[in-house]
């Protein structure tokens, strides 16, 4: 038999696994879990050797830092330490919680407010999830999914959308600070002394670019909102988390907020989402923070439900008796 990753177990990797749950098993439970609760979900990562081995758990804990030179660093702590589970059995919380007990000495040192613990678990595979609200854990960001195709909204009276060009890249550059700016209230996010410089060299590949894959929305002379995508081929990054496709990628939407409210942001989706349909794709991602008050009603109404969940505490390790620097 062989197991999802095309490899053999041998002698070497019963000895690995020995006293604990298969970790076959273990995979097949959890896939057979995660099929039921959700079409949409991709089967789980192969067992990997040298799994942490709890009573119905394996677990493989690694650091996911974002390059400091990239945008991810915006979206995300410097340090990232990121648990990978396979849970089953009658208990999967109690699996789960066992796990990140064995998880909490290696995440260290106490108090960096600049590192995080995350879990990227599916948003519907409800059975564990109790075990990280339990530890401290929130739900930072969510990856929702949509079928591509459909979204039909009018522009408002008085705006004018048209494709990003190279001349807006500025104001274009502040619209999408708003967002992090927004989201940063919520704590997945925040800018760093790099955000907007790279976030300009972003929007000016997409102004230079041969495809339309961002928007800008004008009213009288003012710009007042943004909207970017990530066609299926530039979101092959995100692809694998969804088991259907082509996927596409929404990756920002912003608007004005003296004029929210009066359906540019679902004008501008329109737009994203016709460009995505005509690239291909089938579903379209997109991230966002649960406790924005504005962005999870918004993108609920139209018409994208929560795929994946990212459950992080930050700092990794909490100081008790400390209060975190910054607020
Ligand atoms: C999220 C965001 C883009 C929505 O933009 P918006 O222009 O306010 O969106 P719309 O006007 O199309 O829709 C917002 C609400 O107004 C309502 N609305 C739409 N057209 C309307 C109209 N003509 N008159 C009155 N209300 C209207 C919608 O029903 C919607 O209500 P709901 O949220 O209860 O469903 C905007 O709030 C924003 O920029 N937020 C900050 C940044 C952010 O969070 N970005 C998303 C990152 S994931």
């Amino acid at each position: 038999m062989r197991t999802a990753s095309g490899h053999r177990p041998g002698r070497e990797d019963r000895r690995h696994y020995r006293g604990a749950v298969d970790h076959r098993d273990l995979h097949a439970a959890q896939a057979a879990r995660w099929r039921a609760v959700d079409p949409l979900l991709p089967p789980p990562p192969a067992p990997r050797p040298d799994p942490m081995g709890v009573p119905g758990g394996h677990g493989w804990l690694r650091r996911t830092d974002p390059d400091p030179r990239s945008v991810a660093a915006t979206w995300s702590a410097a340090r990232v330490h990121r648990l990978d589970a396979h849970v089953a059995g009658d208990d999967p919380a109690g699996a789960l919680g066992a796990l990140l007990d064995r998880c909490e000495p290696l995440l260290g040192p106490a108090g960096d407010q600049d590192s995080t613990v995350e879990v990227l678990w599916p948003s519907r595979d409800t059975a564990p999830v109790l075990a990280l609200n339990r530890r401290g854990f929130g739900a930072a960001t969510v990856i929702a999914v949509r079928r591509t195709g459909g979204v039909d909204a009018p522009t408002p009276a008085g705006v004018r959308i048209r494709p990003l060009a190279p001349s807006d890249v500025d104001t274009a550059t502040e619209l999408h600070l708003g967002i992090v700016r927004f989201d940063a209230q919520f704590g997945a996010v925040g800018e760093r002394p790099s955000t907007a410089s790279l976030m300009r060299e972003e929007l000016a590949g997409r102004a230079d670019g041969a495809d339309v894959t961002a928007w800008v929305a004008e009213a009288a002379d003012r710009m007042v909102g943004l909207c970017e995508v990530d066609p299926p081929d530039r979101a092959g990054w995100i692809a694998p988390l969804c088991a259907d496709g082509p996927v596409g990628y929404l990756s920002s939407l912003y608007v004005d907020p003296a004029v929210r409210g009066g359906g540019l942001g679902a004008a501008l989706h329109a737009h994203a989402d016709a460009a995505l349909l005509a690239a291909g794709a089938t579903r379209t991602l997109l991230h966002h923070s649960p406790p924005n008050p504005l962005s999870t009603p918004f993108w609920y109404g139209q018409g994208y439900r929560p795929l994946w969940t990212s459950w992080r505490r930050r700092p990794a390790v909490l100081v008790s008796g400390s209060p975190p620097s910054g607020c």
